[in-house]
């Protein structure tokens, strides 16, 4: 049985990263973005995405687990891990595996926005819109895809296949099971 099926190459990805870079490289010129990566998922995009862009700009970390439709817990997020850097005044850059929901990043922008950053923008790398239920406007965008179950590139299906080259559409006899 084939485990996966590639959907978006490395190829087509390195594409559409270096893309992105260009862009957030004009138009954050002088500004000194922080880039936070949502980890764990964007890590790998996040290690790609910073060696596209060729203006000065810092990076941080923060890992966030959503509460979902917990009727306890009014949809919020847990942190996880936090920000070791100051936002107040700062233009922050949010760089994202893949929309879905919507309910985490919704939860995460507010957050910063409260917590006083300058601009909030959010970059992400897969879209999937047939699953939203929060509305959150995404910045720079990769690819828009369908309500199917997607691994690698840093996304993951229980922990395991992180480390794939290609996105991939993930056998739902895996998941099934
Ligand atoms: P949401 O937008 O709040 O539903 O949360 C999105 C998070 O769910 C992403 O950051 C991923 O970690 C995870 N996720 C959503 N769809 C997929 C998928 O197709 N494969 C792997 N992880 C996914
Ligand atoms: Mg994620």
């Amino acid at each position: 049985m084939k485990e996966c099926e590639i959907y978006i190459s490395a190829g087509q990805i390195a594409q559409k990263v270096e893309e992105i870079g260009k862009q957030l490289s004009r138009d954050f010129k002088d500004r000194n973005p922080l880039i936070i990566s949502v980890l764990k998922g964007g890590f790998v995009f996040m290690a790609d995405l910073v060696r596209s862009i060729d203006i000065l700009c810092e990076m941080d970390f923060m890992a966030v687990s959503s509460y979902g439709n917990n009727a306890n817990s009014c949809g919020k997020i847990e942190i996880i891990k936090d920000l070791d850097t100051n936002i107040a005044s700062r233009n922050v850059i949010v760089v994202e595996d893949i929309i879905d929901s919507g309910n985490t990043l919704a939860h995460l922008l507010e957050l910063l926005h409260e917590r006083g950053a300058k601009s909030v923008t959010l970059v992400a790398l897969l879209d999937k819109p047939a699953r939203r239920q929060t509305e959150v406007n995404i910045d720079y965008l990769g690819f828009s895809v369908p309500d199917e179950f997607l691994v690698g590139y840093g996304l993951d299906y229980a922990e395991k296949y992180r480390n794939l080259k290609d996105i991939c559409i993930l056998n739902p006899k895996i998941y099934n099971k």
